[in-house]
């Protein structure tokens, strides 16, 4: 069994933002990361907490990522914005355009806002959450597409040319917790191949073709030139091309030429604007309390609703810490040491 620590979320909230400002980001942007990723952990996404530090802090520096740079909005129509990333924390930015959204949606009804020269932005549900916590509705993606670029195979392509290019969606109720759906639109993500490979494990068939095409559940040949596969077939792929064509089609500047593109998406909904609040509220957590009242089938205990699994996760991590793999830990000490940060007292 591999080293595990448990670290207590403050504690690593701290860590991360002090690496973040000692490699260059002011010190707002890096609160705004660190909670971010941390929160990510605590939800029990740890592919996008802060196990992303080591490789972030990298990309600072080798200039892929402009840990100082502030997004700015450079496209303002009443109800949509177009925001400029500028190669800084995709997170930072995605935040300035849902808040963007969020702000026309309170005043139209709609709101949408797209980021263009984005990093990666992280969970995805992190932004359907804090829309959904101040009564909005949000739809969110980030797609990628391309000759080579990213790691999934088109419906019946044999060769890499789409993102991973996530969805997530917001539903708040009135009492309840609220519905938050968000995945990538492939079979499973690049990291759960890491892992079968360091285990030598097989994939689920069907999850991804070797660099021929050819169905195979070896994760080598995956990292031999092979690809994922996009989640229900033609469905999934439909889903990512929409991600790919809505990120790239609303933050162009000029005429794609080489079939590739990408960026964020953000549509805000204001409940408000469609049904008396009380109505709304009511309906969503009627329909939702009778989704949860269906019997379980065999081997479930219950009908969860999308968002619940991670709202578990968040309450017994507070209170038992964020697992952190021994491997993880040490590369993050490590990242701390070379700038000069001290691990927080009371952390392992
Ligand atoms: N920034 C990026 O470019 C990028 C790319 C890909 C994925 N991601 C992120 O990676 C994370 C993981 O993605 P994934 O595709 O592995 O997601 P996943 O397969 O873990 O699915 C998560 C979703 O399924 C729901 N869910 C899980 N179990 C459930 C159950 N029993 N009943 C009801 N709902 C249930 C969760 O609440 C959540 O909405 C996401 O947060 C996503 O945003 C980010």
């Amino acid at each position: 069994m591999a080293e595990m620590h448990h670290v207590k979320p403050h504690l690593l909230q701290e860590m991360a933002q002090r690496i973040f400002v000692a490699a260059g980001t002011p010190e707002d942007l890096a609160a705004h990361v660190a909670r971010h990723l941390v929160k990510a952990n605590l939800s029990g996404h740890d592919s996008h907490g802060v196990i992303r530090i080591p490789r972030y802090v990298q990309m600072i520096e080798q200039g892929t990522l402009a840990g100082a740079a502030r997004p700015e909005v450079v496209r303002d129509w009443p109800a949509t914005a177009v925001v400029d990333g500028k190669r800084g924390f995709g997170q930072v930015a995605a935040s300035l355009a849902l808040d963007v959204a969020i702000d026309k949606a309170g005043k139209n009804g709609v709101g949408a806002a797209s980021v263009r020269r984005c990093n990666h932005i992280g969970r995805l549900g992190d932004y359907s959450e804090a829309a959904a916590e101040r009564g909005y509705i949000a739809i969110m993606t980030y797609g990628s597409a391309g000759p080579n670029n990213g790691h999934a195979a088109p419906f019946g392509g044999a060769s890499r040319h789409l993102g991973t290019n996530p969805w997530s969606i917001g539903i708040p109720g009135a009492d309840e917790a609220p519905v938050v759906v968000d995945f990538a639109t492939t079979v499973v993500a690049e990291g759960k191949i890491q892992v079968a490979r360091a285990k030598h494990a097989p994939l689920p068939p069907g999850s991804i073709v070797d660099k021929e095409g050819q169905p195979t559940t070896e994760a080598e040949d995956f990292y031999a030139g092979g690809m994922i596969l996009p989640m229900g077939g033609h469905k999934g792929y439909g889903l990512s091309l929409v991600a790919a064509l809505l990120g790239a089609g609303l933050t162009a500047e000029s005429p794609a030429t080489e079939g590739r593109g990408g960026g964020v998406f953000v549509l805000a909904i204001n409940p408000r604007a469609f049904t008396e609040p009380e109505v709304y509220g009511a309906t969503i957590d009627n329909l939702t309390g009778a989704v949860k009242a269906v019997a379980p089938a065999p081997g479930f205990s219950e009908v969860q609703l999308p968002g619940g699994p991670e709202a578990k996760s968040r309450a017994e991590r507070q209170r038992s810490g964020v697992p952190i793999p021994g491997d993880t830990w040490d590369a993050l000490v490590e990242t701390a040491q070379r700038l000069q940060v001290p691990v927080p007292e009371g952390a392992p």
